[in-house]
């Protein structure tokens, strides 16, 4: 009787001892399976984790070579996408060109607004040229989009776009490109220009024509 009692504790011990060590589990799976699954967990999340690293490192890495390099931290980028108005833009508005002209650089309490092709720019930012009698200051508080290609800052400080070549047109758009991409420059709304009267006749041009070369 004793002989059997301690038989069957022996069963029972070894039944305890091959559950530790790889008995099956009841979804069939073993407990050495569980840890090897755990160590690839790990294996995975450290993984993970150098992957990161290497990616913090290579921008810690960008921003400095390019602070040693160029002297700017992003490689000596200008542009609109280092304008937080990019990110977060105001809501556009409209305005007639009276309301406009009061932004053309005369009160140095006020922004300084411009428009290209109805498009309405704040340039406060460029306050030296685009203030009254800075360099460029004729183009504020107004749509002067034809003298940005014709260069005449006289008669042609208007919207009248007739009889412009296209390359001219092309002109014209690339200014508005311009200020769009601009770093401290940014898009303001619109403005509602008055209609060209068709029989109205088309701006004179004030520079000089150029002489044509004498032929030797
Ligand atoms: C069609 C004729 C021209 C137009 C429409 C024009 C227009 C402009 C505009 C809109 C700016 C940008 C100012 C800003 O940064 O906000 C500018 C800059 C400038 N322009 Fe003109 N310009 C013309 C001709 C000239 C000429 C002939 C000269 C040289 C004699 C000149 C010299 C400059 C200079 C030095 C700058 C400043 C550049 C800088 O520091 O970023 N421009 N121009």
């Amino acid at each position: 009787m004793d002989q059997q009692k301690s038989v069957k504790q022996r069963h029972t011990k070894n039944r305890h001892k091959d559950d530790q060590h790889g008995a099956p589990l009841v979804d069939g799976s073993s407990r050495h399976s569980l840890k090897k699954s755990k160590t690839s967990t790990k294996a995975s999340s450290s993984w993970k984790q150098s992957v990161l690293q290497g990616l913090c490192l290579s921008v810690v890495f960008f921003f400095l070579a390019s602070y040693i390099i160029t002297d700017t931290w992003l490689w000596g980028y200008k542009g609109k996408y280092t304008n937080l108005r990019y990110w977060f833009p105001p809501k556009e508005l409209v305005f007639t060109q009276k309301e406009l002209s009061q932004y053309d650089g005369s009160d140095p309490t006020k922004n300084i607004y411009l428009a290209i092709k109805g498009e309405v720019f704040d340039v406060t930012a460029g306050r030296p040229y685009y203030s009254k009698g800075g360099g460029y200051g004729f183009f504020s508080g107004k749509d002067a989009s034809r003298a940005y290609t014709t260069g005449c800052f006289q008669t042609h400080l208007t919207h009248d776009l007739r009889g412009l070549t296209a390359q001219q047109l092309a002109d014209i758009d690339g200014w508005a490109n311009f200020y769009r991409n601009h770093q401290k420059y940014f898009k303001v709304g619109t403005v509602i220009l008055d209609p060209i009267d068709p029989a109205s006749p088309i701006p004179e041009d004030c520079r000089q024509p150029v002489a044509p070369k004498p032929s030797s």
